[in-house]
């Protein structure tokens, strides 16, 4: 099977030029201007970008949590992912305490295999690392497992202490991979929620935010920085959601530590007004670390540009807001935590980045896909459009203007009953999206079919992405 994509602007992290694709299988095999080659398939990209494919490198797709599980299953989140021009997602399978990480990653094999629509890799949510499991996360690296999460915050559930850090964090930094951390002092931010609790009026939505303050976060990513320097590894921060926070990842990044960051669309363009809608609908917007106020917004977006944060990931993690979030309607801390946004992300980035000219076409690229794939092992295969790499294309309509709803049938497809993003508009939408050389969504409509994405195992971090 050929393709040939003709008259395209193509543009990765550093390139933008007009040429023609000629895809041969799952791979770009030639790019030139005006090529005149049989194709099995023509696509005229006239008007269009040529992105690689989006990677999010955040996603909780059928994850139990908070009583329930998110309600995107590997089927219909990664088919929302490849509407919203998203190729490849990284998604977190989970260690059960007790157990072994290595039974962790099998079960979330069985979630994806034979239903996802786009190629997915995985972290794994370490829970518990005690000395005698440490040998798992080698073996997990040859399975292509080569970074974890561990959580500073939900005592309780997922949280590590700072020894457990440490160990992981050395052993990772001997094994050539890398600790991803929720950065939040869950120990105080338990103490403040279990205060709250104990006065009546302080039990809808808002109190999430109130309950979990910017220096918690801020001190979270403090403490991870400095137990990751002692074990000499390299730390990347998730979801980090403001100024407070950043302001450590700059200190560090200025003393020449390995830490990186990624942040998500909620805390560029939300903000914790949120929970003041009414009645129970701030809900919607709980998510940890909750919307900040929005003055954070302008220092996330510098941190952007000027290279202190280095991608932007959905943290994808859906609960309806009927029978999930609506199991706290009367206890915010009962509500499940997360929101959904795996199908928005690139037109997000593109129109209040690109669009508003806070950052370049190339930066949009390497912010949604090029820094993730070398970052996670994944790249030249992923991440850019070169001779050699897969064929993972988004051909992208600039002009294109949509009001993202949950309504509307080309901004939803998640399978959650509600947009977090309702009404806005956004001016930039995925047209046309190639997997591994195989079109799967045509002008909007998916062609795709589950089971065609592929496991993904990655490489080790090189140190330099
Ligand atoms: O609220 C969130 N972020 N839910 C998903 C779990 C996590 O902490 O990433
Ligand atoms: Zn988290
Ligand atoms: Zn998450």
């Amino acid at each position: 099977m050929s393709v040939l994509i003709q008259n395209g602007r193509i543009i990765t992290a550093v390139d933008d030029y007009h040429a023609d694709i000629f895809i041969e299988n799952e791979t770009i095999r030639i790019i030139g201007t005006e090529l005149s080659i049989d194709a099995d398939i023509r696509i005229d990209a006239t008007n269009r970008y040529i992105f690689p494919g989006g990677i999010d490198p955040h996603t909780h797709l059928d994850m139990p949590f908070g009583g329930t599980h998110s309600s995107d299953d590997f089927e219909t989140g990664t088919a929302a992912a490849a509407h919203g021009g998203t190729t490849t997602i990284i998604d977190f399978a989970i260690q059960n305490k007790g157990s072994s990480t290595l039974d962790g990653l099998d079960i979330w094999h069985q979630k994806a295999a034979g239903n996802s629509f786009i190629d997915y890799g995985f972290h794994m949510i370490v829970t518990d690392m005690q000395k005698d499991r440490l040998f798992e996360l080698k073996r997990l690296a040859e399975e292509g497992v080569t970074s974890y999460k561990m959580f500073m915050a939900y005592p309780g559930v997922f949280y590590s202490d700072d020894a457990s850090l440490f160990r992981t964090m050395r052993k990772a930094g001997e094994n050539g991979t890398v600790v991803c951390i929720h950065a939040e002092n869950g120990i105080v931010i338990d103490e403040i929620i279990q205060s709250a609790l104990l006065e009546k009026d302080k039990r809808g939505p808002k109190w999430h935010a109130y309950t979990r303050p910017t220096r918690m976060e801020a001190e979270g990513v403090s403490r991870a920085v400095a137990i990751a320097e002692v074990a000499e590894s390299p730390v990347y921060i998730v979801h980090l959601s403001c100024s407070d926070a950043l302001d450590e990842v700059k200190r560090a990044r200025n003393r020449g530590i390995p830490v990186y960051a990624e942040t998500c669309p909620h805390y560029l363009f939300l903000d914790q007004s949120k929970y003041e809608s009414p009645g129970f609908e701030g809900a919607k917007w709980v998510m940890t670390p909750p919307l900040r106020e929005k003055w954070n917004q302008d220092k996330l977006w510098t941190g952007l540009q000027f290279g202190d944060l280095q991608a932007v990931a959905t943290d994808h993690c859906p609960f309806c807001m009927k029978e999930q979030k609506e199991l706290g309607k009367d206890d915010f801390s009962k509500i499940p935590n997360g929101a959904p946004g795996i199908e928005n992300r690139m037109s997000l980035i593109f129109n209040g980045g690109v669009i508003q000219k806070r950052i370049s076409l190339n930066k949009f690229v390497e912010l949604t896909s090029t820094f993730a794939a070398k970052m996670f092992g994944l790249f030249p295969q992923k991440g850019t459009i070169a001779v050699g790499s897969d064929a993972d294309l988004v051909i992208f309509d600039p002009n294109r203007k949509e009001t993202i709803s949950v309504n509307h049938p080309l901004t939803h497809h998640m399978n959650v009953d509600y947009s977090a993003w309702e009404g806005f508009e956004v001016q930039g939408l995925s047209e046309t999206v190639l997997s591994r050389g195989k079109i799967i969504i045509d002008h909007h409509q998916m062609k795709g079919r589950k089971g065609h994405g592929q496991y993904i195992k990655r490489g080790l971090y090189t140190g330099i992405p």
